[in-house]
């Protein structure tokens, strides 16, 4: 996985501390919070640089985090050395391992379902694992985003702006390529359905853009404030997510 090894080093400066990502985290942690409370165990996939790990740690929460990548799995072990209730391992969504243990809930935020492209095997495991009505909760990159078609369109960067309607969409990063899948809502649910129902789901970056227009907006407060204002006010609209840059999803486990 050294796609995502190469940007571990700096993650945190260029997605994790930019306002517009940390606003979107913040949106899903206050879900998380009530999910997890102090004394569950949750598990995560594609931790990353252990972010909402040490949030939920920091809460009361026990937290086996795990990811594919060496790189991201060295910086989060790093910035959780000092949180005893989070343990960091790496784990490769496309070889699930025979991991003999039982959460309260399962949560991947920002992409990390986006690395597979069939998801019924991940609600298999998952669902030996997760107690019953435990909870599930993603955050997806969706496969129809209005602002990246705009914002690429209008730089007639076409073959960006219409990536993800074609359901998957290449990208080389340090020097290996990874293959991103845009799975529907209507298809999550269905991978997940034979062990998990759908309880809520949530659009995520309506108002504000994707990340390659973080920069772009960024730069003028103005825009950021409002932008941030028409967020918060639309995202109870759930039928927005079939336009947003990613959905957030939540299951209860039956
Ligand atoms: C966009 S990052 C999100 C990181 C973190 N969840 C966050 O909220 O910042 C996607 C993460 O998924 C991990 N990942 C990608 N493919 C994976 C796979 N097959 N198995 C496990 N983790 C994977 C990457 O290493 C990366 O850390």
């Amino acid at each position: 996985m050294t796609a995502f090894d190469a940007l571990a080093p700096t993650y945190d400066q260029d997605f994790t501390a930019s306002p517009i990502a940390a606003y979107l985290r913040s949106r899903t942690q206050e879900r998380l919070a009530q999910y997890f409370h102090a004394g569950d165990r949750a598990l995560e996939l594609g931790c990353g640089t252990g972010e909402d790990a040490l949030w939920l740690a920091r809460r009361g929460v026990r937290v086996l985090a795990t990811d594919a990548s060496a790189g991201m799995v060295e910086v989060a072990q790093a910035k959780t050395a000092s949180e005893p209730r989070v343990t960091i391992e790496r784990m490769d969504l496309r070889a699930l391992p025979a991991l003999d243990a039982q959460f309260d809930g399962v949560y991947a935020n920002f992409g990390v379902l986006n690395c597979l492209d069939d998801w019924r095997p991940l609600s298999a495991w998952l669902a030996a694992r997760v107690r019953r009505g435990g909870a599930a909760a993603f955050c997806v990159m969706s496969p129809f985003c209005l602002w990246e078609i705009a914002w690429h369109g209008l730089h007639g960067e076409w073959g960006v702006a219409l990536r993800r309607l074609r359901g998957s969409a290449r990208f080389e990063m340090g020097g290996e390529s990874l293959d991103i899948h845009y799975p529907t809502i209507r298809r999550l649910t269905r991978d997940f359905a034979p062990h998990f129902r759908r309880a809520f789901v949530m659009p995520l970056g309506v108002a504000l853009p994707p990340t390659d227009a973080y920069g772009a907006v960024e730069r003028r407060p103005g825009w950021l404030r409002r932008l941030m204002a028409v967020e918060r006010r639309v995202e109870r609209a759930r039928w927005l997510a079939l336009l947003a840059d990613h959905y957030w999803i939540e299951f209860e486990r039956v």
